[in-house]
């Protein structure tokens, strides 16, 4: 096992044999290893984007990590999150986050942040059917006041009957809550949904909401073996114990997993409890056929009209008889009077950004053709259907800004009104942040590109 810290199941399960020889047959009740491996916050990140070698994470390596999980009970769930957000396209990659929340067996999707800015009729249509439940015991219909998803599920596994809850912050939302849904409070689902699950020898409840949060759950409802969140900044940097609940969370767009095991014996909750959320490093083998799931979702995407292929819309915010602002001309006329930038910029990265993007497959998946090409998504920018004709690349304009203004201004004999504003750091960084990019240093990097007045004397 190179990648994780040698796991202590089977130590469990040996202790748990020898345990249910003496102990367990006296009470009849048998002590048994429980794993609960655990996600958060995954946003859909079947794979990193490959903006810099070296990305951590993704479900195509939590499936690595999940085949991990072989000794005793083993149970898989997301406390929420794994939805990016309401788009089109990314609602069409959910379909494939599914399957790959299948493929790794997990029991349990709960609802998260995100999934409720998808309004009532998009959430009707996310659950297939073959694929983990998603859960939540306190979104309803805003109309009739019923849950759109299962409050909870149950089920038996080696004979134990676990049951798992889901419920979300209904504060976390704001405006930004999806038309047609109402979030109920917390403790009052959880109390209606319990009453459902007094079968069950083992309940976890999947919380997304803040640390603070879910000990004041922890506090209120003894019926949870495990509280797993949340709304956090960070991974448990310790393992919490409130009453009978052990707590724990995690999050950061499934660049960790996390799991917990102990031994598990019905009427004294979890004993020798052990936990671990490592980070997925970029050593971690990625799964092939999560992979594959990530290239059919490329291809799909390839051949789908999405909402940013409507171009009537974009034109929707120009007031007729009013000047229309400045658009995108393309590098090819900046380079007719200013060769010497024009020159510069085609020793860089930025002149081959697109065929970066082709080699991935990726040239037709609005996830990435924002910072890849020139205005994508506004009127007279970078369009799908273009390809490879017009506006490709980080050029001229994906800087300066669209340039039609600027030309026509200098090809006339009038005075200049209009001036581009200088550009600097911050520019950069519009493209430049996040996982999409190394550390970025502007020292180091604006040399690497550097062109105008001082490249001109
Ligand atoms: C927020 C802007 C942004 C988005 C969105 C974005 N990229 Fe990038 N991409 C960058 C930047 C910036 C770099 C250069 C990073 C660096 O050098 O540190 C880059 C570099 C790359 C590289 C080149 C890596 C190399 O060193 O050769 C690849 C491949 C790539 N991106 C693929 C993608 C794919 C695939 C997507 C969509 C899933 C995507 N990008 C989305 C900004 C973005
Ligand atoms: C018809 C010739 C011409 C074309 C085409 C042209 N420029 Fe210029 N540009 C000029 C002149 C002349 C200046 C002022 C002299 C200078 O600063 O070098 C200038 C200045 C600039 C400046 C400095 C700020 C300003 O507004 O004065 C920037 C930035 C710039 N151009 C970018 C561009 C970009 C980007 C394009 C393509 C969209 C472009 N130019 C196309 C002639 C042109
Ligand atoms: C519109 C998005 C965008 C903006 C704005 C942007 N970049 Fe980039 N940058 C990229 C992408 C995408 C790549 C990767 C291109 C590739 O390798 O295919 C990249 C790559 C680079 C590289 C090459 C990395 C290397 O190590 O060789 C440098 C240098 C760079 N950018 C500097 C800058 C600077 C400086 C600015 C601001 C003045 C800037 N970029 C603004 C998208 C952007
Ligand atoms: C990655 C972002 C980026 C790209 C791409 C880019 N520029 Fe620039 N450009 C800058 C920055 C940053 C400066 C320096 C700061 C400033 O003066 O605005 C600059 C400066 C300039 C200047 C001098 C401005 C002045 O005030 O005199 C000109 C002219 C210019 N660029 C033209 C171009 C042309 C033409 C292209 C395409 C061939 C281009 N730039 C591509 C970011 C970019």
């Amino acid at each position: 096992m190179p990648y994780f810290t040698k796991m202590n199941h089977l130590k469990l399960y040996i202790l748990t044999l020898c345990l249910g020889l003496f102990i367990g047959c006296s009470d009849g009740k048998k002590e048994q290893a429980v794993t609960v491996m655990f996600t958060c916050d995954t946003q859909g990140r079947l794979e990193p984007c490959g903006c810099f070698s070296g990305q951590y994470g993704g479900l195509a390596r939590i499936a690595t990590r999940a085949d991990y999980f072989t000794d005793g009970t083993v149970i898989k769930v997301d406390a929420g999150n794994s939805v990016p957000d309401n788009k089109d396209y990314n609602l069409i990659m959910y379909k494939y986050v599914q399957e790959a929340f299948k493929k790794i067996g997990y029991d349990a999707v709960n609802v998260g942040a995100h999934e409720l800015t998808l309004s009532l009729d998009q959430l009707k249509n996310i659950n297939q059917n073959n694929c983990p439940p998603i859960i939540s015991a306190n979104l309803v219909n805003k109309q009739t006041q019923e849950r759109i998803f299962k409050d909870h599920v149950q089920f038996e596994r080696d004979g134990l009957k676990i049951a798992i809850v889901g419920v979300v912050d209904p504060t976390i939302p704001g405006e930004t809550l999806g038309e047609g849904l109402a979030v109920k409070d917390m403790p009052s689902a959880i109390t209606e949904s319990l009453k459902g699950t007094q079968e069950a020898d083992f309940r976890v409840l999947l919380a997304y909401c803040s640390k603070e949060k879910m000990h004041e759950l922890a506090k209120k409802f003894f019926e949870f073996d495990l509280i797993i969140g949340g709304a956090v900044q960070q991974p448990s940097q310790k393992l919490e114990r409130i009453n009978r609940s052990y707590v724990l969370y995690t999050t950061n767009k499934a660049k960790n997993v996390g799991h917990v095991s102990g031994l598990f014996k019905s009427g004294n909750g979890l004993s020798d409890v052990d936990y671990d959320i490592p980070l997925l490093f970029e050593q971690v083998p990625e799964k092939k056929e999560i992979l594959d799931l990530a290239d059919a979702y490329r291809k799909e995407i390839r051949n789908t009209k999405l909402d940013c292929d409507i171009h009537n819309k974009d034109q929707e915010d120009l007031v007729p008889g009013v000047t229309s602002q400045a658009s995108y001309v393309g590098s090819q006329t900046c380079a007719s009077c200013h060769s010497n930038a024009h020159k510069i910029w085609q020793g860089t990265a930025h002149a081959h950004a697109f065929a970066t993007l082709e080699k991935k497959n990726s040239d037709a998946d609005p996830r990435c053709i924002k910072c890849h090409t020139v205005g994508f998504g506004e009127p007279s920018g970078y369009k799908r259907e273009f390809k490879n004709t017009k506006l490709v690349n980080v050029s001229c304009e994906s800087c300066h800004g669209p340039g039609s203004e600027h030309v026509k201004q200098r090809m006339s004999p009038e005075k200049v009104l209009f001036k581009y504003r200088p550009l600097g750091e911050g520019d950069c960084r519009q493209c430049h942040h996040g996982e999409f990019s190394r550390p970025f240093d502007w020292k180091k990097m604006w040399p690497k590109i550097k062109h105008g007045k001082e490249s001109q004397k």
